[in-house]
């Protein structure tokens, strides 16, 4: 018998910038990003959300690389949107282009558009021979304060939600503050959710602050909102970078505060409710299951709510209300899918303190029963003046 124990030390600069029109002739941003790593190839790859919303970005995009001498290997407009990561499709496709364009492992991959546009294409280009270098562009306020400076891509399988995918480091990030104006206002301000998560789970201050400014965020005032936005990523991205588990080999995930509904709630609505609501959701539900197990004092958890509130983010859907054939609700079936998408032991943030968590290893169903039904109560009394934001 014979063993060989060898330590492979690897490390990755994760690039997070961010910049209001990045194509803009005089700005060298992305220039010089590109330049660092010595490539020349440039495939650009657009959500057809953001080109229609923007129909002057492939023209902009193509002369910005031409005035800098870049091999420019044009722009394509592919579909975006949840729908994209429930089958392989777009994955394919993007898997073609890069062949057909004959991109390597020294060229770049710009992608540009929302969370799952960024997922699936992700999910592509980190498989695409081995690794092809990607250059995300986070277009909505979700995927520039939280997903978009992830290290991470998946599409669903299995009608589950990121099921297949890899843990990948993009070469760059650019948060370009220009594009967040052209989404639907409610998407806009409810991606502020992943915002408030990120403070409540690690930085007392910045929720301190976004209580300061609930009232500027909610009427998307554009000097709080951006400041909101570039924190709230910061915090993910300085997680990520320094809590010690990049790639997730722990079965904790304290940046995934009220996610274990959320995506059983986004699966159990066929996915029509998305990323930003589901979460909305989650989040208010395990605030107040901490309360009530008596980790977070009570009028904590109410400074929570009124932030929720004041943000106009769902706190209800219908979906929590489904139940089987035995009478439970079917989201109490999501703890057990979030444990064994991790793996190990199952381990739920809660908050003890508002910025600050708790891992827990159970939950008590009765009490997660009691607290939906307070949601649903707290929903009901906000009456007529409460319509769900339809969000794709
Ligand atoms: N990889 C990760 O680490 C990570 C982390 C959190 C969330 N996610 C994933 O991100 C996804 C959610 O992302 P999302 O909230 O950005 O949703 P999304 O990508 O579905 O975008 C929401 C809607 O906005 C449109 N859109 C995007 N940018 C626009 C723009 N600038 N102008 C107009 N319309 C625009 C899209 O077409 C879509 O209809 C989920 O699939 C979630 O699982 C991934
Ligand atoms: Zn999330």
């Amino acid at each position: 018998m014979s063993r060989h124990d060898f330590q492979i030390p690897v490390s990755f600069k994760h690039r997070v910038c961010f910049t209001r029109d990045a194509f803009a002739p005089g700005n060298r941003l992305v220039a010089e990003l590109l330049e660092e790593g010595g490539g020349r190839k440039v495939l650009v790859l657009v959500e057809d959300a953001v080109a229609a919303a923007w129909p002057e970005l492939k023209r902009r995009v193509g002369e910005y690389f031409a005035d800098l001498g870049f091999n420019w290997r044009g722009l394509r407009v592919l579909p975006g949107g949840e729908e994209v990561k429930v089958d392989d499709v777009l994955v394919r496709e993007v898997w073609q282009t890069i062949d057909h364009e004959r991109i390597d492992r020294h060229s770049y991959v710009l992608a540009i558009g929302g969370g799952a546009f960024l997922d699936a294409v992700g999910y592509a280009v980190a498989t695409a021979h081995r690794g092809v270098r990607l250059v995300r562009f986070p277009t909505t306020t979700l995927a520039q304060d939280d997903s978009g400076v992830g290290v991470k891509c998946a599409i669903n399988a299995f009608g589950k939600k990121n099921w297949v995918g890899s843990f990948a480091v993009p070469f760059a990030v650019v948060n370009d503050f220009q594009f967040l104006e052209s989404q639907d206002e409610d998407v806009r301000r409810i991606g502020l959710i992943e915002a408030v998560k990120v403070s409540l789970v690690k930085d007392a201050e910045f929720f301190q602050w976004i209580r300061r400014h609930i009232e500027a965020l909610a009427a998307l005032e554009r000097a709080p909102f951006e400041e909101c936005v570039e924190r709230s990523a910061l915090a993910h991205a300085r997680h990520i970078a320094e809590g010690g588990d990049p790639f997730e080999t722990g079965s904790s995930r304290p940046l995934d505060f009220g996610h274990w509904a959320a995506h059983k709630l986004e699966q159990l609505s066929d996915f029509t409710l998305g990323h930003a609501c589901a979460v909305s959701i989650g989040v208010a539900l395990d605030t107040l299951y901490s309360a009530r197990c008596g980790l977070l004092r009570e009028c904590d958890a109410e400074r929570v709510m009124d932030v929720l509130d004041t943000l106009r983010v769902p706190i209800w859907h219908d979906a929590l209300d489904l139940r089987d054939a035995k009478g439970r609700r079917r989201v109490h079936e999501g703890l057990e899918e979030f444990r064994e998408h991790l793996g190990g032991e199952l381990t739920v943030l809660l908050l003890r303190d508002l910025g600050r968590g708790q891992d827990v290893h159970a939950l008590d169903e009765g009490l997660v029963d009691a607290c939906i039904d307070d949601l649903k109560r707290r929903a009901a009394a906000l009456g007529a003046e409460y319509s769900p934001p339809r969000v794709s």
